[in-house]
């Protein structure tokens, strides 16, 4: 493609050159837009993920508003679940009723194959794809096997995660039998959202950041490992998004992701000069940031984009997903930086 709108977010992925540092939003469909608000006043949560033209349709609302270089499937990382009818509810997180925690019961997971357990995930795929065409590419996704244990061990989200942690030192087997099966279950998922059109895959590992490195190396890296294999096989870029983990990143970076998406909780330029320059990476303005006056939104995005300026294969984004109550003018004056955003000023150090 040589639309620069169409392609500049995968060539970054590729560290390849672009005319400007494209943007997309962790959570960029989501409550803080009215009109997502409307769709969900009439479906649940489940019902618009399960639903191909409601999950599209808010998955396209954000792009309608803001000048956004990617689009991402409208979904959960619980969804894929589904394959093992795992009965769960979200309020407005997930919630499991019957939270996982022993042999027996990780020995009862059975999975059925996800293109039958979620058909209509390929099918939203297949309808966005139709809908982007030469405008935008899209990203799929799945939850790392880990973070997901993490809420099917806890039974919710609550902070810490201590459950999985208590599993994992009072029977290591347990945890490792059901990371082995959520694994499997991931890359088939994967690979069916990459068959069905899925230009790039974000993997979400939102708590591998409650271990410390001997420990996510044995429980998480495996199976991130095995789903970056998966979705590097069909010639398509990873990212790993790593939340809250600072001492991690040089073990999670020996996986060799495409991108490297951070959290908030460092700067990029210091994480650059922690990882290979083969590595692109993706962040990362602190969500709360956009709760302040919109000039301040506009200088902590520039000050990130300076800082990457010279270094091939940024992607900006948030720290971590965009919150329910986020001002919209806060988000225009956030796509307003990247576009305005003058990289040949930083190249000829008047910044
Ligand atoms: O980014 C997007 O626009 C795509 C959609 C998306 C959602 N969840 C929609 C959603 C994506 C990529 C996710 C990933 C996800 N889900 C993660 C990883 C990212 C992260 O935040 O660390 C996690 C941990 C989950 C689990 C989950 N689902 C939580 C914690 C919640 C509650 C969050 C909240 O904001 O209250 C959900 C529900 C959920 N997933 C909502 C949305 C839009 C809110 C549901 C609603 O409309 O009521």
């Amino acid at each position: 493609m040589s639309d620069p709108m169409y392609d500049r977010f995968l060539r970054a992925c590729r560290r390849e050159p672009v005319d400007r540092t494209p943007l997309w939003i962790m959570r960029q469909a989501g409550r803080y837009l009215p009109e997502y608000r409307e769709v969900r006043s009439k479906a649940d949560f489940l019902t618009v993920c399960r639903t191909p033209e409601l999950a599209a349709e808010v998955t396209l609302q954000p792009l309608r508003r803001f000048a956004l270089d990617a689009a991402i499937l409208f979904s959960d990382i619980m969804v894929p679940l589904d394959a093992f009818g795992i009965p769960m509810t979200f309020e407005p997180g997930p919630k499991i009723a019957d939270p996982i925690r022993t042999r027996p019961q990780v020995d009862r997971l059975e999975a059925r194959p996800v293109a039958e357990a979620v058909p209509f995930v390929a099918d939203t795929i297949r309808l966005l794809r139709r809908e982007l065409e030469g405008k935008t590419p899209l990203i799929g996704f799945c939850g790392a096997p880990f973070t997901i244990a993490a809420y099917l061990v806890q039974g919710e989200g609550k902070e810490g995660f201590s459950a999985v942690k208590r599993l994992m030192y009072r029977d290591p087997g347990t945890l490792h039998a059901l990371l082995e099966k959520l694994t499997t279950v991931m890359a088939d998922y994967l690979r069916l959202q990459i068959d069905a059109g899925a230009q790039a895959i974000q993997i979400f590992d939102s708590w591998a950041g409650i271990l410390d490195d001997p420990a996510y190396r044995e429980f998480a890296l495996p199976s991130v490992k095995h789903l970056i294999a998966a979705v590097q096989e069909r010639g398509v870029p990873a990212i790993y998004f790593l939340n809250g983990a600072p001492h991690l990143i040089e073990t999670a970076v020996a996986e060799r992701p495409d991108v490297l998406g951070v959290c908030w909780r460092q700067s990029l330029a210091s994480v650059a000069a922690r990882i290979p320059e083969q590595i692109a990476l993706q962040g990362n303005l602190d969500p709360h940031v956009l709760f302040a006056d919109p000039v301040v939104v506009y200088d902590q995005a520039t000050a990130i984009l300076s800082s990457m300026a010279n270094r091939p294969g940024h992607i900006m984004n948030l720290g971590h997903g965009i919150m329910p109550e986020t001002p919209i003018v806060s988000v225009e004056a956030l796509v307003d930086a990247v576009q305005s955003f003058d990289r040949s000023l930083v190249e000829q150090g008047a910044t």
